[in-house]
């Protein structure tokens, strides 16, 4: 086992961090090795948005998701934004509570991602001021966010971003950010807006985080286009985010990164049972970065 550790620290120093917790660190050596004979013109990143490329805390205070900088802002009411409180103060607990099944939980998230939807839509929100109220927010990307959107870019390894958040907002997250580059695409929760820019709806089929597989099963034709690329790098921070690559054709390998923000003890093992690594309240993109050096040679 220390033969084995020393081998991987070696190929990638920052798997010696604290916070990296592996279940089978002689698997995550021989993934990566395979990985990187196969070249990086072989690898595609999928990763959530949510609470993994973005901060989950900064200074101790929560940071927002991209519901969260919609219900915070100025566009909604204050009555509506004590109702989107109330049902984050009702939902979130469930969504990390360890001791109930995906099962259990899949139907209270559909209820949550439907009641909050309906809500925002009551508010009338205007397309134009979205943009605003991203600039005003607290939203931030992990420390690191820089390097690896650029490096991705830089070698033309697609990034695909699959969210259960609200992807007119993430977009603007990752454009304010100077990161919104063309190798980068989104599945995520669309808004509809009426032709005077006013919200009415959300488009096609909700994505919740429990449902990433059937979203990702709806979007063949990408999977498709990249079907020279069966080595995938996940990245996420909950157990709904690990069948985002599940529309993969031919995967050769994967390797599952998952972030464990809250409720770390509770939650440890499930998460070293399913995620290949698993970064412990670590608020950097340090460890996927040191991995893409890696898999790019160093370059
Ligand atoms: O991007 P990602 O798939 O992580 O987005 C889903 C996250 O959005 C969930 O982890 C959930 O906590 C959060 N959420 C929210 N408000 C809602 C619905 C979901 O903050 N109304
Ligand atoms: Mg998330």
């Amino acid at each position: 086992m220390r033969q084995i550790d020393n081998r991987l620290n070696k190929m990638i120093p920052e798997l010696s961090n604290p916070c990296v917790l592996m279940r089978d660190p002689q698997r995550v050596q021989d993934v990566l090795r395979s990985m990187e004979r196969a070249g990086s013109n072989t690898v595609q990143v999928i990763s959530d948005f949510d609470m993994t490329l973005t901060r989950f805390k900064y200074n101790g205070q929560r940071c927002p998701t991209c519901h969260n900088i919609l219900d915070n802002s100025k566009l909604i009411s204050s009555e509506c934004k004590g109702q989107l409180k109330e049902l984050l103060n009702t939902y979130y607990p469930i969504e990390i509570d360890s001791s109930r099944s995906i099962e259990e939980k899949l139907p209270l998230m559909v209820e949550w991602w439907t009641k909050a939807h309906e809500l925002l839509v009551q508010q009338e929100i205007k397309k134009d001021l979205l943009a605003v109220v991203v600039e005003e927010s607290d939203a931030m990307l992990r420390d690191g966010y820089e390097f690896f959107f650029k490096h991705l870019h830089e070698h033309t390894i697609p990034l695909l971003i699959f969210s259960a958040g609200i992807g007119d907002i993430l977009e603007e997250v990752i454009r304010q950010a100077g990161v919104f580059y063309p190798n980068v695409k989104v599945f995520s929760n669309y808004m509809h807006f009426d032709e005077s820019g006013v919200l009415r709806a959300f488009k096609g089929v909700l994505i919740h985080i429990y449902n990433k597989r059937e979203g990702a099963l709806l979007n063949t034709g990408h999977f498709q286009e990249l079907r020279t690329r069966p080595n995938v790098l996940l990245l996420g921070d909950s157990l709904g985010d690990l069948t985002m690559a599940d529309g993969v054709q031919d995967m050769e390998n994967i390797l599952k990164i998952g972030f464990l923000n809250d409720k770390v003890e509770e939650r440890k093992q499930s998460y070293l049972d399913s995620y290949d690594i698993v970064l412990v309240t670590d608020e950097t993109m340090e460890v996927p970065n040191a991995i893409l050096r890696y898999l790019t040679g160093n370059k």
